[in-house]
């Protein structure tokens, strides 16, 4: 596949080293010229582009940024995707560490809502709760005992499912973690959220999420 990548840091990277060895043509992207970028591209064979060109005719894109910095990407950013292609958020808000007060999550909207509203395209809310050293390092086959799960948010249909495959390459049992709205189950603070369960218990623990925002998870 053709995969476009904005984001380069730990996520955008971890899943550039591992979609490129995979076998997928991936351009990847951060906020400064292609040349930042050299070194990834020459340890992965990624293609560095500006953060405009990433999505262009891609299967697939991937917005790994910090969700402050999401109303900075270019209006239509990825819109140049071809018709129908997922587009993945990995994102999470954190107020306190890093992104300041956005009203509207603070009001109730879930974190991945907020996204697909900045980016005005439906997106699938993926990896937002591993810590890039075990999608780095911890994909297993299919089948194997503990395998970890990742749960995936959003609308149903051919982009859902096109990232459950992806997620199953990259060694990680696609767990539906329901539509979008309902993708506050997998955010920070919840059961659920860096735990590395196997798909069992992340089902369990999607159920057993509370609706309310935790305390320190709040500006
Ligand atoms: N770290 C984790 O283990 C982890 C796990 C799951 C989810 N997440 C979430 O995933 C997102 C990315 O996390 P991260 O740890 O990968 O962040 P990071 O290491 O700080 O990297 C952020 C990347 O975003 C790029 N960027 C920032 N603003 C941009 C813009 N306007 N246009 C294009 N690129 C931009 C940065 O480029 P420059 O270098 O040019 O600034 C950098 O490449 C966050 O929302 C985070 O909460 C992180």
């Amino acid at each position: 596949m053709r995969i476009g990548i904005i984001g380069a840091g730990n996520i955008g990277g971890t899943l550039t080293r591992r979609l490129c060895a995979l076998g997928h043509e991936v351009r990847v992207a951060n906020s400064r010229a292609p040349e930042t970028l050299a070194e990834l591209a020459a340890e992965t064979g990624a293609t560095a582009v500006w953060a405009a060109e990433a999505a262009r005719d891609a299967d697939l894109v991937i917005v790994s940024i910090p969700q402050k910095n999401v109303p900075d990407l270019a209006h239509g950013i990825v819109s140049t995707a071809k018709p129908g292609a997922a587009v993945i958020e990995t994102n999470n808000y954190y107020p306190r560490q890093r992104d300041g007060l956005i009203a509207e999550i603070e009001d109730g909207l879930p974190e991945s809502v907020w996204v697909s509203q900045q980016l005005g395209v439906p997106v699938v809310k993926v990896f937002n709760g591993i810590f890039w050293k075990r999608l780095l390092e911890n994909g297993a086959p299919a089948g194997t005992r503990g395998r970890i799960a990742l749960p995936v948010a959003g609308a149903d249909g051919p982009a859902k499912q096109a990232v459950f495959d992806l997620v199953d390459q990259l060694g990680f049992d696609p767990v539906d973690g329901g539509s979008l709205d309902e993708s506050w189950r997998q955010q920070p603070g919840t059961p659920v959220y860096g735990k590395d369960y196997d798909a069992a218990h992340t089902v369990e623990a999607l159920a057993a999420a509370s609706a309310e925002r935790p305390a320190n998870f709040r500006a």
